[in-house]
């Protein structure tokens, strides 16, 4: 090993939801000659060995990628996902352990650390890298507008924008316009749904709160999304002393597209790979997809509610239902209905997420909109019917329907507000999402964020003849040409940066490599 290598240490926040883009991350740097030590608790390193091939388990170290285990603290027969509020506190003050094994636990011969990249809700990074003199990245795992919100979360205290008033969350009236980055003007129901609140003494409130005063701490800022989804001007808004802001997302799809199945490797719970069969055997673009991300918990009323409202809209469809979806208690269909949708239902506890909606049979994705299945359904072209749970989700919902056009929700429901949304609920968004002539229309939106999303990744996607021909009528004849022609003209501009030499968000990674390699500390 050079000694003179760039060695980055990645501290993902113990979730799937963060692993998943931080370890894509990694393998992207590693791909470019970076040094890579990824760190785990030990709880997730266990969750993550036992969910992958027993004969294959490739979350062992080579010598330019090391996996680093440490204690998050809490014993370990503790349940971390029951106990969440006990965790943030113990991961809060993981920092002196963590210095611990970065200054003893490396092998001899390990290069020097250049950077901690460290996801946006590891505060206690901060003083790690101050007392070991490395620069401190921050990698938000969000969508940029939902970080700008949450970054500048005392701003908007002192504006009385948050907490958020229930009554008041959809009220015209109370736009927030304050917020840097040339947003859309946000609702309040925009907003992290943990400062919807009446308690400002509220838990997970106050965490929030206590960690954008860190978020603002950065000496580098990298963000999982794409310069022609979410403007540079933007995402520069994460910067709040001067420091780059860069856009490098989304960070999964160079490593799909190159066949690593890092999405896999990062799974806390075992994929079942089986669903893929049974796609194979269906109609393309006829299945609808459904699942809520690695946390969101459902009651068993409400996946009742969701098991007619499936069965009622008649569509084929894969369910992904979590062992702990219903919290505590164990999961109960309606009588009968995995029998009576035998045909066309298939249920699975944890699915391979990428290769499902990147397959032909699926057309649509009901979802919690958790930002990275989000992009995932995006960068595939599946169009989504949204149905947030919590934290970022709302934001991500409105802006795939209002901003990106490329999904609908459930309309008249305020799903944040413990409501159960009622089976016609869901049979009529499936419907929408499914059926006719505004599905066909998302479809066709969602083809063209798939192909920037792709350009932006460096991928040269050819375009084939029948499109072009069908692009060419598209353009130059009937009603629909106008409107397509004004689409065009903004994605054409997209398309040109993205494709220059390498897409924007290849650029700004080498950018990031860079300047990685132009510190001034001499160890590189
Ligand atoms: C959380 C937050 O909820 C989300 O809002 C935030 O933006 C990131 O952290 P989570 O709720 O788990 O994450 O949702 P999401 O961001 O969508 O991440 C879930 C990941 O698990 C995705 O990468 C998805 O591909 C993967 N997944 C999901 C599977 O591999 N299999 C499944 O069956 C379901």
């Amino acid at each position: 090993m050079e000694m003179n290598a760039l060695h980055a240490v990645i501290v993902p926040y113990p979730a799937q939801g963060t692993i998943n883009p931080l370890l894509n991350l990694a393998h992207l740097l590693s791909s470019r000659g970076v040094f890579i030590t990824f760190i785990n608790t030990e709880w997730s390193h266990r969750c993550m060995s036992k969910a992958a091939d027993k004969d294959n388990d490739d979350h062992n170290s080579t010598s330019t990628f090391r996996f680093l285990s440490i204690p998050d603290g809490l014993p370990p027969d503790r349940g971390r996902l029951s106990n969440p509020a006990e965790r943030v506190i113990a991961i809060e003050n993981l920092g002196p352990v963590l210095e611990h094994h970065l200054r003893c636990g490396l092998p001899e011969g390990t290069p020097p650390i250049t950077c901690i990249i460290a996801e946006s809700f590891m505060s206690c990074t901060l003083q790690v890298a101050n007392n070991m003199g490395v620069p401190r990245v921050i990698f938000w795992p969000m969508c940029a507008a939902s970080s700008i919100a949450q970054c500048n979360s005392n701003l908007l205290l002192s504006r009385g924008h948050i907490p958020v008033k229930v009554e008041e969350s959809k009220r015209a009236d109370k736009v927030i316009t304050c917020l840097p980055g040339n947003l859309p003007p946000l609702l309040p129901s925009d907003l992290c749904s943990f400062y919807r609140t009446t308690d400002t003494s509220d838990f997970y409130f106050q965490w929030f709160l206590r960690e954008s005063q860190f978020q603002s701490k950065a000496d580098y800022v990298l963000v999982n999304t794409f310069d022609e989804l979410e403007a540079p001007q933007t995402v520069s808004a994460l910067s709040c002393n001067g420091c780059p802001a860069l856009a490098v997302g989304p960070v999964f799809l160079p490593n799909f597209l190159e066949g690593k199945d890092v999405s896999k490797q990062a799974s806390l719970l075992e994929q079942d790979e089986s669903c893929l069969k049974w796609l194979d055997t269906q109609q393309p673009e006829s299945v609808i997809y459904v699942s809520f991300g690695s946390l969101a918990v459902l009651s068993n009323e409400q996946l009742e509610e969701l098991a007619v409202g499936l069965e009622k809209s008649e569509h084929p469809f894969l369910w992904v239902l979590r062992m702990d979806i219903a919290g505590g208690t164990p999961a109960t269909l309606p009588e009968g209905f995995e029998e009576r949708t035998k045909d066309r239902g298939v249920i699975v506890k944890w699915a391979p997420q990428v290769k499902v909606l990147s397959h032909t049979s699926v057309g649509g994705f009901l979802t919690h909109c958790g930002w990275n299945s989000t992009l995932e359904s995006m960068s595939m072209g599946i169009p989504m019917l949204g149905w947030p749970h919590f934290s970022d989700q709302f934001l991500d919902c409105r802006f795939c329907k209002d901003v990106w056009k490329i999904g609908i929700d459930l309309e008249g429901v305020d799903a944040g507000e413990n409501v159960v949304v009622r089976r016609e609920e869901i049979e009529k968004g499936v419907r929408r999402l499914m059926e006719g002539k505004e599905a066909e229309e998302l479809r066709k939106r969602g083809m063209e964020l798939k192909e920037a999303t792709f350009k932006a990744a460096g991928e040269n996607v050819v375009v084939r003849r029948e499109e072009i021909e069908k692009g060419v009528r598209r353009l130059m004849e009937g009603k629909e040409a106008e409107e397509l022609r004004k689409r065009s003209m903004e994605l054409k501009e997209a398309a040109f940066k993205a494709v220059g030499e390498g897409g924007s968000s290849f650029l700004n990674l080498n950018r990031f490599i860079q300047d990685m390699m132009q510190l001034p500390n001499g160890e590189l």
